[in-house]
C-alpha cells in the first residue's frame, strides 16, 4: 500500500508456476481502479535446475525484481497469496458454545486434520454458520485453514528479498473467491486451473464451504498435445493457446485425461455437498485460472454438468481504462489470484471508509482475518 498523492494503493501479488501476476489498484469514487499490472513469466524455472546454480527461490526474488523494476509500483507492500495445495481448508462442526471454549475446541479438533505439531502451523479459524444435524440437533460450522510455518516463511522471504513490506497473506482460494464471485448469493463451484494445480472450490453466499486441489493443469493439456500431435512442448504450447478447439470439434477433438480428472472431483464435490446439505442447489460452475481459456472449455464442460458453466471474469468489478478492453480479456482469468489479493486492500479502506480516516491495517502474517464473518 502507498499514499500517492493521498489516495492509497493496494498491490496484490501472485506467485504461479508459470508466471508471478501482480496488479495494483486505488479506489476513486468508493471504487476499485486499476493502475497497475504486470507479469513476469517462470517459463525458465519451469522445466528443471535454475541457471547458474541459483535455487529455485533465489530465482523467484529476481524474477519478481524483473516485474517490479518494470512495473514501479507505487505501493512499496503487498498482498501476497499462497497455493491452495500447501495449506487445509476445512469446514469443521461443533457443538454450540462459547467463544472462549471454542478456541480449545478447534485446536483440538485442528489436530485430526494437520499431522503436523500445532506450533509449526499458523492456524486461523472462523464460524461461518449453523447446521442442524439430524437427532444431535444444532452445530456451529467453523472454518479451519491452516498452513505450515515454514511455507509462510518462505512467502515472507520473497517479498523481504524485493524490499517489500508484507501486507497480508492469505491462501489463494480465498483470493480468487474474491474476484471471482464476490458477495453473489447462492452457490457456485469455482474451478481454477492454472499451469500445474487446479483449485476446485464450493462456495455459499461469497463464503468458501469445501476446497480441494488436483495436482493437474495446463502443464498436462500442454504434454497431451505434444504426444498426440508428436510435436515438441514448446510448439504445443502455442497451439494450445491459438484458440483451436481440440475439445468439442469433430475432426480433432483429443482426449485430456486431466480434464476428465477435474470433472469428475467436481461431480464428487457437488454430490458429496448435496447429501449432506439436502436442498442446496449449485446454481453454476465457474472457470478461472488461465487453462479456462483454452478453446472450447466451457462449452466442453457444459456438456457434462447438468447446471451452466461460464468463463468467470475478475475484473469485473473493477474500473479501468477502456483502451485496456482487449489486453485484460487476453489475460482474462489467470490473474484472478492477483485482483482478489488487491481487492482485499480495496475492500478494507472501503468498509472503512465511511466512518474512519484510512488507516494502515495491522499486519498479518498468521493467516489471520481470512474472511468476512458472517452469522
Ligand atoms: N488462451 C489459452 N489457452 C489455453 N491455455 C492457456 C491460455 N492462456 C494461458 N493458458 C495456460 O494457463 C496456464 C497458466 O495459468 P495461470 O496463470 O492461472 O497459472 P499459474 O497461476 O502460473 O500456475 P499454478 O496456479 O498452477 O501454480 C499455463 O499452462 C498456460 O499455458
Ligand atoms: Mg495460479
Amino acid at each position: 500500500m502507498a499514499f500517492g498523492f493521498g489516495k492509497p494503493h493496494f498491490l496484490g501479488i501472485d506467485f504461479g508456476t508459470a508466471s508471478i501476476k501482480a496488479v495494483e489498484l486505488t479506489v476513486e469514487n468508493n471504487r476499485p481502479v486499476l493502475v497497475n499490472y504486470g507479469q513476469v513469466s517462470l517459463a525458465d524455472l519451469e522445466n528443471g535446475t535454475p541457471p547458474q546454480g541459483r535455487s529455485y527461490e533465489e530465482e523467484i526474488v529476481l524474477h519478481l525484481k524483473t516485474l517490479l523494476e518494470r512495473m514501479k509500483p507505487e505501493s512499496r507492500s503487498a498482498y501476497v497469496a499462497m497455493p491452495a495445495f500447501i495449506g487445509l481448508i476445512s469446514l469443521i462442526e461443533l457443538p454450540v458454545m462459547e467463544e472462549a471454549e471454542l478456541q480449545e475446541a478447534v485446536r483440538f479438533e485442528a489436530h485430526k486434520y494437520i499431522p503436523s505439531s500445532l506450533d509449526e502451523v499458523a492456524l486461523s479459524w472462523e464460524v461461518i454458520g449453523t447446521h442442524t444435524v439430524p437427532g444431535e440437533g444444532e452445530k456451529l460450522e467453523v472454518l479451519l485453514v491452516a498452513a505450515l510455518n515454514k511455507e509462510v516463511a518462505r512467502y515472507e522471504h520473497y517479498v523481504a528479498g524485493a524490499a517489500l513490506d508484507l501486507d497480508f497473506l492469505e491462501l489463494e482460494t480465498f483470493s480468487i473467491v474474491r474476484s471471482i464471485i464476490g458477495d453473489e448469493p447462492g452457490m457456485s463451484l469455482v474451478i481454477d486451473i492454472g499451469s500445474r494445480a487446479t483449485n476446485l472450490v464450493l462456495v455459499e453466499n461469497g463464503l468458501v464451504r469445501v476446497s480441494r486441489n488436483l495436482d493437474v493443469g495446463g502443464r498436462d493439456i500442454t504434454r497431451v498435445l505434444a504426444e498426440s500431435l508428436n510435436i515438441t512442448e514448446e510448439r504445443a504450447k502455442i497451439l494450445k493457446r491459438s484458440g483451436k478447439d481440440f475439445l468439442i470439434a469433430p475432426e480433432s477433438a483429443l482426449t485430456f485425461p486431466s480434464l476428465q480428472m477435474i470433472a469428475s472431483e467436481a461431480d464428487r464435490m457437488l454430490a458429496a455437498y448435496q447429501a449432506k446439505h439436502s436442498g442446496v442447489q449449485c446454481k453454476q460452475i465457474v472457470l478461472s485460472g488461465g487453462t479456462a481459456l483454452f478453446a472450447g472449455l466451457v462449452q466442453y464442460y457444459s456438456t457434462l454438468f447438468k447446471v451452466p458453466v461460464v468463463l468467470g471474469n475478475p475484473w469485473r468489478n473493477i474500473e479501468y481504462d477502456a483502451l485496456l478492453e482487449e489486453t485484460l480479456r487476453v489475460f482474462g482469468t489467470s490473474f484472478s489470484v492477483a485482483i482478489g489479493l488487491a481487492l482485499r486492500g480495496t475492500d478494507t479502506l472501503l468498509k472503512k471508509a465511511a466512518d474512519m480516516p484510512f488507516k494502515k491495517p495491522k499486519k498479518e502474517f498468521s493467516l489471520k482475518a481470512l474472511f468476512t464473518k458472517k452469522i
